[in-house]
């Protein structure tokens, strides 16, 4: 009864067929074609894709802090416990930003205020939300850095940005984006810019974080690596669809779309040799997408041992999704013929 009664609970999140458009003088560009995914309380989801592929559009519209214009919401639904966050004024979307989903990025460095001390910059992201007293925002925000994981935070209260590693700046954009207890962590390229050390301490904060407040993390990476280590979910991107999404194991036992098994191959080379060998070819111009599957154009498997016809569906209909494995889909014409 119990077990039943959780199940039938709505997701925390549920994005519904989103689409982002950028429009810039030199054409539209369709960034987010219809994506859809959803995450429970306390769930992982990393999304992955290579560069222009549309994660940091979705997650910004997720947050609505995308430019408008030159950016623009074109349809579907961000359904934030069952309330539609494209629906809220913008004085609403605030108290829902930090108290409900907070979001860190790539560069601390361009999040930062560079003249405003880090201990002031936290104290602001408690008082944002909530009616404290100096005295008890100054220990929330204390609270906060040592729970980022700030070594020392008193002493570091009163240093600038620039006073601070790339890591430790990470950190205290964690303790601002948590300072008022959101539900939803979204992380965007957040060890990207970092060394493999302050990489592996960052990546252990978030899997800190999740075990003690049950944070719900969508994370967004091109790192297979990053994946297997923090997701439980994967979704891939590709030219602004997902084209396959999965548990973190099934994935990683065998992704099915051409694009995916590409990346996992790019990544194992790449552990193999040291070095990042990317998937042959580029994501297509985003002003003028083939009508038919997106990857069509860099894909060997649409004509290896298959119909004329077979081939040319790929190019004219977007793939249907196909369910391979529980919870496991790919948007592929051949998903359900390959193994
Ligand atoms: N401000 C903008 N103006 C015009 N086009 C934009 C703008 N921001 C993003 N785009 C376009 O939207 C598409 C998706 O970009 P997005 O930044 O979401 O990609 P991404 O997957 O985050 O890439 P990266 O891995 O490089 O961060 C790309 O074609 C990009 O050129
Ligand atoms: S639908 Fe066709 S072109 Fe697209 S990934 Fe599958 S086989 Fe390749
Ligand atoms: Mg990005």
């Amino acid at each position: 009864m119990a077990r039943a009664r959780r199940r039938s609970r709505a997701p925390l999140l549920r994005v519904v067929d989103l689409r982002v458009e950028f429009r810039t003088a030199r054409g539209r560009v369709q960034a987010v074609d219809g994506v859809s995914f959803s995450l429970d309380r306390g769930e992982a989801l990393a999304v992955v894709g290579e560069s222009g592929s549309g994660k940091s559009a979705t997650a910004l519209s997720l947050m609505r802090l995308l430019p408008e214009p030159p950016a623009r919401v074109t349809g579907g639904r961000v359904l934030l416990r069952g309330r539609d966050i494209l629906d809220l004024t913008e004085e609403d979307m605030r108290r829902v930003r930090g108290r409900e989903m907070a979001m860190v990025f790539q560069e601390p460095a361009g999040a930062l205020n560079p003249v405003m001390t880090v201990g002031r910059q936290v104290m602001e992201a408690v008082t944002a939300h909530r009616a404290v007293t100096r005295r008890e925002a100054r220990r929330l925000a204390l609270l906060a850095l040592a729970e980022a994981g700030v070594p020392s935070p008193a002493a570091r209260f009163g240093h600038f940005p620039h006073q601070l590693s790339g890591g430790m700046k990470q950190r205290v954009m964690m303790a601002m984006a948590l300072a008022s207890g959101p539900a939803l962590l979204i992380a965007d390229e957040p060890t990207t810019a970092l060394d493999v050390t302050a990489q592996r301490r960052v990546l252990d904060l978030l899997a800190y974080l999740r075990r003690r407040h049950g944070l719900a993390l969508l994370l967004i990476t091109h790192d297979l690596g990053v994946v297997a280590q923090v997701a439980d979910r994967v979704a891939v991107l590709y030219a602004g669809r997902i084209v396959e999404t999965a548990p973190v194991r099934s994935f990683f036992r065998g992704p099915v779309h051409p694009y995916a098994r590409g990346l996992l191959d790019a990544a194992r080379m790449a552990t193999e040799a040291g070095e990042l060998k990317a998937v042959p070819g580029g994501v297509p111009d985003p002003r003028g997408l083939p009508p038919g599957c997106r990857f069509a154009p860099r894909c060997r498997l649409r004509l290896a041992g298959g119909s004329a016809a077979g081939a040319r569906r790929c190019l004219e209909r977007l793939p249907a999704p196909v369910e391979v494995g529980p919870g496991h889909v790919v948007w592929c014409w051949r998903a359900g013929v390959v193994s």
